[in-house]
């Protein structure tokens, strides 16, 4: 697909990786709409990237499906809307709390879900473009679905669903000439990342391959330009990493 023919709704677009995609995207010609929880970072975002936006969760299925009602011609959803939360299974705090891994779940799986079946149904009716694509859908995994550390079993498990049903939905959606990709991101700088105590990080950076940094915003939205570029990458959870192997704590 040609960037410049883009129209991406962005989740999460009001920070981090979300926000690095829209101005990735913004700068190579694409229309953007971004959809957030926080409403002044939206706001801020919006205004200086010239574009509409809609606050809302988007695990919410009434409220997401009212955002997206009135959008024309949507051919790419980028899903980086997520919450990272640790907690072990049993310490001396106590027992993980059922609801903490319920609402991790609920975000970053099923508000991905909710977001991509929303998108989709709009997206089969596009006219398809010379290779027959109507559109494309990148979900945010996390390198913690393959190596996710302790205290993590809520994130990973999210993030793990996320890259389990890539396959099945790219197997269902090929027919309407739809891709859909999954990007697992090693370690970026971005508030969920730079909110941690600098120990911490300094700690996981020791386990990153080359190059021994955290990733940008832009980095990420560099990959997602080059699948929106290139139409045989389907299918498929790309690791963007620098190598990293996350250690058990
Ligand atoms: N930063 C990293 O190192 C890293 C690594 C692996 C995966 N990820 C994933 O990348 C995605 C983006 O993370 P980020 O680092 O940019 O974090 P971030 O906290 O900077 O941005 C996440 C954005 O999602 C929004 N959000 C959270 N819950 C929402 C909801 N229910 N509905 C709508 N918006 C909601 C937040 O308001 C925020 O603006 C997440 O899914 C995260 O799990 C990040």
């Amino acid at each position: 697909m040609k960037v410049e023919k883009i129209n991406a709704v962005i989740t999460g677009g009001g920070s981090g990786l979300g926000e690095g995609t829209a101005r990735v995207l913004k700068e190579k010609g694409a229309n953007i709409f971004l959809i957030d929880l926080n409403e002044e970072k939206l706001k801020n975002i919006s205004s200086e990237l010239g574009c509409e936006y809609f606050v809302g969760d988007v695990s919410n299925p009434e409220l997401m499906s009212e955002a997206v009602k009135n959008l024309e011609n949507i051919n790419c959803l980028i899903n980086c809307a997520g919450i990272a939360a640790g907690a072990k299974i049993v310490s001396s705090r106590g027992i993980h709390d059922f609801n903490l891994f319920e609402k991790v779940l609920k975000i970053n799986l099923i508000g991905s879900f909710n977001m991509l079946r929303l998108c989709a149904d709009k997206m089969q009716h596009n006219s398809p473009n010379e290779d027959g694509e109507r559109g494309l859908i990148i979900n945010t995994a996390s390198v913690a679905a393959f190596d996710g550390q302790i205290g993590q079993a809520a994130y990973s498990a999210s993030k793990g669903g996320i890259v389990g049903m890539t396959l099945p939905i790219a197997r269902e959606l090929a027919n309407h000439g739809i891709r859909i990709n999954t990007i697992a991101p090693g370690l970026f700088e971005t508030p969920m990342l730079t909110g941690m105590s600098e120990e911490v990080q300094q700690s996981l950076i020791a386990t990153t391959l080359f190059p021994k940094r955290l990733g940008t915003a832009k980095e990420y939205g560099m990959l997602v330009n080059s699948i929106i570029a290139n139409p045989m990458i389907n299918g498929e959870t790309i690791r963007l990493d620098g190598s990293v192997r996350l250690a058990p704590r």
